[in-house]
């Protein structure tokens, strides 16, 4: 009892050291950092935080300016707030904010130092951005792909139309993520991975859910850093299993096509022989466990944020009726009612194009970006940043910026119909995606993905709320997480009008 009691007093007056010696620090560092918030001592301004950090940042940034520096626990952040701001950061000084701050959550993984999302930019993660660039996400390579994506379609249509003629609902966030999934595995592996019939267990996407579950509860350890090594509430443990058995199934995945390609099969050309062609070819500089590492990475980087993105777009469809029959009629005009959608079709559907950007204006899926850190110590607009800050760029913020964007919280997609602003990260004021060297490596297939589903479930169905809610009553409001859900999970009701 006594050598506990010691050892809960040694414990206590370690941190309480650690928290003065800390405050100390920040308060000398403090002096050159932009201005910001002051905080409590230990706990810094997480209390101002709270669970809407996307919102409560914004209100300080009104306060405090653009660029804005505060304590999150023992964590220096700096935080980014307008267009301006993102692009000194995002593109002027790009090389030197390109390092990641890693959350305590992700290194549960076994290899998360080689997965693209953490690696610092060194040569290992030129090397990855350099496959996806110039491999996997080419527009030659999506084309070639666009005919299994446009197969799942049919299936999704198959099912909605079950649906509908049994007179049920359905939850679009749970067939958005069923059917990313697919989009994604069937890109990826030529395999379907979800049944859609059934909501039971489904091993990978559950794993995958989890991953991002827990990835999204906020974390003591990322806080307070020292806190790691004791996991307090076990969110690494936790999570260790889904990432340990996602592995586990990539890892069978991959064998098995290995044993393929040794008995001469055919090829499949998705993007698993892809990695293992390069594989073959470059041998130790990509490994195998980096092909596996790769694979997890586009699971967990693109089914979550992909699922999000296609909710909100209908959600504001639904929320907006006017715009619905806007879209719909354009795919009437150019598509007709007599063939089914195709993702070649896209590119002629300027209205969708307009509606996906402008839900993904108002509801950016990845509302602050991953977190950014500098990886030395950098002058920016007068003030230095020190090495290992971490870097919040705040894409809600600035996507609602009333210097940039009229009338900011409503939905209006005819602000994107004659604008060159595009996802690539070249305007500022619109980062779905982010940009610079970080900028999302998926986002030519996310695009491709959230227009194809959005453009067959309106062509094919006429949507309504349940239980006569009418649209100005839907709750529009969002739950902050690593991507940005929506508070409620969006239910409606199909019809189908495709002949
Ligand atoms: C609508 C869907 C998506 C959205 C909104 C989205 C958004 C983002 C954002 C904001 C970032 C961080 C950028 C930064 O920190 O500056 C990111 C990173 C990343 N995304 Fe996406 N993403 C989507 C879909 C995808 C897909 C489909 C894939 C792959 C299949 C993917 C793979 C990745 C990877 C690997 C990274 C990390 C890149 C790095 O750190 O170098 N994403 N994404």
């Amino acid at each position: 009892m006594e050598f506990f009691y010691l050892l809960l007093c040694t414990s206590f007056l370690l941190i309480a050291t650690h928290g003065l010696l800390s405050f100390r620090n920040w308060l000398s560092i403090s002096r050159k950092l932009p201005p910001g918030p002051f905080g409590l001592p230990i706990v810094g301004s997480l209390f101002q935080i709270g669970d809407r950090p996307h919102e409560s940042l914004m209100a300080l940034a009104h306060a405090h300016g653009p660029l804005m520096s505060l304590r999150l626990g023992f964590v220096t952040t700096v935080v980014v707030s307008s267009a301006d701001m993102a692009k000194e950061i995002l593109q002027k000084k790009d090389h030197a904010f390109a390092g990641r701050a890693i959350p305590d959550s992700a290194t549960a993984e076994a290899n998360y130092e080689l997965s693209v999302a953490w690696l610092p930019p060194g040569p290992l993660w030129r090397t990855l951005r350099k496959i996806l660039n110039t491999q996997i996400m080419t527009i030659q390579r999506l084309d070639a792909l666009q005919g299994l994506r446009n197969k799942k379609m049919v299936e999704l249509v198959q099912h909605v139309r079950e649906i509908s003629v049994a007179g049920r609902e359905v939850n679009i966030g749970w067939l958005a993520f069923a059917t990313t999934f697919n989009l994604l595995s069937s890109t990826v592996f030529s395999i379907n991975l979800v049944d859609l019939k059934s909501d039971g267990a489904q091993e990978f996407k559950d794993a995958v859910s989890r991953i991002m579950e827990f990835a999204g509860k906020p974390n003591l350890s990322d806080y307070f850093p020292f806190l790691r090594p004791f996991d307090l509430q076990q969110i690494r443990r936790s999570v260790k299993v889904s990432y340990d058995r996602l592995h586990v199934l990539i890892n069978e995945i991959v064998n098995q096509r290995l044993q393929y390609r040794e008995l001469g099969c055919a090829r499949n050309e998705d993007f698993l022989d892809v990695l293992l062609d390069y594989s073959q070819e470059h041998g130790p500089e990509f490994d195998r466990r980096q092909v596996n590492s790769l694979l997890a990475d586009l699971f967990i980087a693109g089914s979550d944020t992909t699922s999000t993105a296609i909710e909100w777009v209908m959600a504001e469809l639904l929320h907006n009726p006017d715009k619905m029959a806007k879209a719909q009629k354009e795919l009437a005009d150019m598509i007709g009612t007599r063939r089914a959608i195709e993702e070649s079709d896209i590119p002629q559907l300027c209205y969708l194009q307009a509606v996906v950007k402008e839900a993904m204006r108002l509801h950016p899926t990845v509302p602050l970006l991953l977190p950014h850190r500098a990886v030395a110590d950098v002058e920016l607009c007068g003030f230095i940043i020190p090495k290992n800050t971490q870097v919040l760029i705040n894409a809600w913020a600035i996507a609602r910026d009333a210097s940039i964007w009229e009338d900011p919280t409503s939905f209006k997609p005819e602000r994107f119909l004659r604008s060159d602003v595009d996802f690539r990260g070249g305007n500022f004021g619109f980062l779905p995606f982010g940009a610079g060297r970080r900028i999302c490596p998926g986002m030519p297939l996310a695009v491709r993905m959230v227009s194809l589903m959005v453009a067959t479930l309106i062509h094919s169905f006429d949507w309504k709320l349940p239980n006569g809610m009418l649209p100005h009553e839907m709750d529009i409001s969002d739950r902050f997480g690593v991507t940005l859900q929506k508070a409620y999970p969006l239910v409606a009701v199909p019809f189908l009008h495709l002949v």
